[in-house]
């Protein structure tokens, strides 16, 4: 049973106290994927379980900012789901999942209107259409917005509908294992991030919406508890294949700390929605240097080009003191900032800059991992009967890179097919009355585990180890790679991984030290499987640039799997569908972004 089986157990030791807990479909994650797949599930009869880390309403997809991508056509009526579709594999670089690709694209206008329904509110055009704005790399103003806060309305949406519908949600739950032989799942073991309880969810399905893994990178866009790669981890461990995880986004604009800012503002997200409604980036010396990289997409070319030309100015000596670039929208009326950007302008006036005035500071930082669970995008499916993937825990639409405004449209698109799979299965008898034998054991033995992890008593704090881990990551698989710096970056983290043995876990199991522990071996998982696949992706494509293989190479149009086998990882490469005839003509039209519209 179980992978994690050659974790070391004392099994002598008494089995702490546990809670069972009984559900057809438990959702791990309660973002907007895990919600919009539960509301599915229940729409059609099937009560699922939902947990999440955070309170009820709280999750990573508050984060999200500047909108979500639908061929709405509001603005641009030549916009259509083709043009989407085909814009999405431009900047994924042709390895992504066109199946995957073309059911976000062909759906999102029935989502948004969904969603708006539901209480998302989007922002509107003067004549009552839902209004859409400029995105980096697409070639129509595509992404629906509310200010720039859309996934906290995205998600408030959803969270009022699942709780019209009456979904069961448990809050601050943390799954540390899922209940897998390798080639179904039963179920998971957690705790109870507040009072400590221990614990089994039993379940016939599991569906993972936990996030990707962005956070083991220093520079990150996320909470620095979140995104630390629970739900790959998870899904490897029980025998799932990852794709595509040497992908990582690297967000051009990240905030870079200032001395004046008394708070770790480093790495946070500046939404692209203010270059989308016009901020220009400047170099130290005052220059416009996107006329250099990108003279007609300038500021709104893809993301990757644009966060490496940040990157090469601040290398080449042209940065700012603070280390970073200018981002200035001042050209823009202040009551136009204030209505586009509310959150950003706050942010930054409760900081002493006023947007209106003066331009904001930026660097990289990583943002989104496009890699995650390979998965069939119209079942969820993973390969290991009984578990599904969902949102940035799952792969294949976003291929090399991502395009802006994607994410939060990839969790309400493809979430809707896992669900209703799920139900199927379920109304087909796919269920079970009893918990196996070989599960409850492999459960208790993680109590085991996590009991002792409690009262490690080492010489090292878990916040350490993620310290190392996020630089070593930084430094060893950034914006810029080579086979050498990747192969360093190996060793380092499977050091870290050797380290785990000298862990010192100060409080119990409700505090930040146990969660850290507990995060500690996905994020080692999620880098060491990053630093592979990109080690032996010999090319540069999207988001993954070798200086050592600066070109893209026609034979490296594939996907390259990582795969657990006992404690080594696997890898292997798979090839890429060709589009259908709709999108391949949109492809050949050569549709594009204009900038100069924004001028
Ligand atoms: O910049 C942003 O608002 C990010 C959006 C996204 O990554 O989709």
């Amino acid at each position: 049973m179980n992978p994690n089986a050659d974790r070391p157990d004392d099994e002598s030791a008494p089995t702490p106290a546990y809670e069972e807990v009984r559900a057809p479909v438990l959702v791990v994650g309660a973002g907007a994927a895990g919600a919009r797949t539960a509301i599915e599930l229940q729409e059609r009869g099937v009560e699922p379980l939902v947990v999440g880390k955070r309170d009820h309403g709280d999750a990573h997809t508050t984060w999200a900012a500047g909108g979500i991508n639908a061929a709405l056509g509001s603005l641009d009526p030549e916009d259509d789901w083709a043009i989407h579709a085909a814009d999405t594999l431009n900047e994924g670089h042709f390895v992504n999942d066109p199946e995957a690709v073309e059911l976000v694209a062909k759906t999102m206008p029935d989502r948004i209107r969904e969603l708006d329904e539901w209480g998302a509110n989007f922002d509107r055009t003067e004549d009552g259409k839902i209004n859409q704005r400029y995105f980096g790399a697409q070639s129509f103003r595509r992404t629906v917005f509310r200010g720039d806060e859309t996934g906290r309305a995205v998600l408030d949406a959803l969270v009022s509908r699942a709780q019209e519908l009456e979904v069961p949600y448990r809050e601050n739950v943390m799954v540390t294992t899922l209940l897998s032989d390798g080639s179904r799942v039963y179920g998971a073991a957690g705790f109870d991030m507040e009072d400590g309880r221990f614990l089994l969810f039993v379940a016939d399905h599991v569906v993972l919406a936990a996030g990707g893994f962005s956070a083991v990178y220093d520079r990150h866009s996320s909470r620095d508890d979140e995104n630390t790669g629970d739900g790959p981890a998870l899904a490897y461990d029980a025998g799932a294949s990852l794709l595509d995880v040497e992908f990582v986004k690297f967000h051009p604009t990240g905030m870079v700390q200032l001395d004046r800012y008394d708070e770790d503002w480093s790495g946070e997200l500046v939404t692209e929605a203010v270059r989308g409604e016009g901020g220009r980036l400047y170099n130290g010396e005052g220059e416009r240097f996107m006329e250099r990289y990108s003279p007609d997409q300038m500021e709104l070319d893809a993301r990757d080009v644009v966060a490496r030309a940040i990157a090469q100015e601040i290398r080449e000596g042209r940065g700012t003191e603070a280390g970073g670039v200018h981002l200035d929208i001042s050209h823009r009326d202040g009551s136009f900032i204030r209505e586009r950007l509310p959150k950003m302008y706050e942010r930054f006036q409760s900081l002493g800059v006023d947007m209106a005035e003066d331009p904001v500071v930026v660097a990289p930082t990583a943002h989104y991992t496009m890699g995650g669970v390979a998965i069939d995008a119209t079942t969820g499916e993973t390969g290991v009967d009984r578990l599904y993937a969902v949102g940035e825990t799952a792969a294949g639409v976003h291929g090399a890179n991502r395009l802006g405004g994607n994410s939060l449209a990839e969790t309400v698109a493809i979430a809707p097919y896992v669900g209703r799979h799920v139900a199927e299965r379920i109304a087909a008898g796919e269920t079970d009355d009893e918990l196996d034998a070989d599960a409850r054991r492999a459960a208790e033995r993680e109590y085991r585990r996590l009991d002792r992890l409690e009262r490690a008593e080492g010489d090292v704090r878990p916040r350490e180890l993620v310290a190392e881990l996020r630089e070593t990551m930084w430094e060893h698989a950034g914006i810029l790679r080579d086979a050498d710096r990747l192969g360093d970056g190996i060793d380092r983290v499977r050091e870290l991984r050797d380290r785990m043995d000298d862990l010192r876990v100060e409080g119990d199991r409700t505090g930040r030290d146990f969660e850290f522990a507990v995060d500690l071996p996905f994020m080692l998982t999620a880098a060491e499987a990053t630093l592979v696949a990109a080690r032996y992706r010999t090319e540069s494509r999207g988001a993954h640039f070798r200086d050592d293989h600066p070109e893209t190479k026609a034979e490296w149009r594939v996907n390259v799997l990582v795969e657990r086998d006992g404690s080594d990882a696997n890898v292997r490469t798979r090839s890429v569908a060709e589009p259908s005839d709709p999108v391949r003509e949109a492809l050949a039209a050569g549709y594009e972004l204009d900038y100069h519209h924004l001028e």
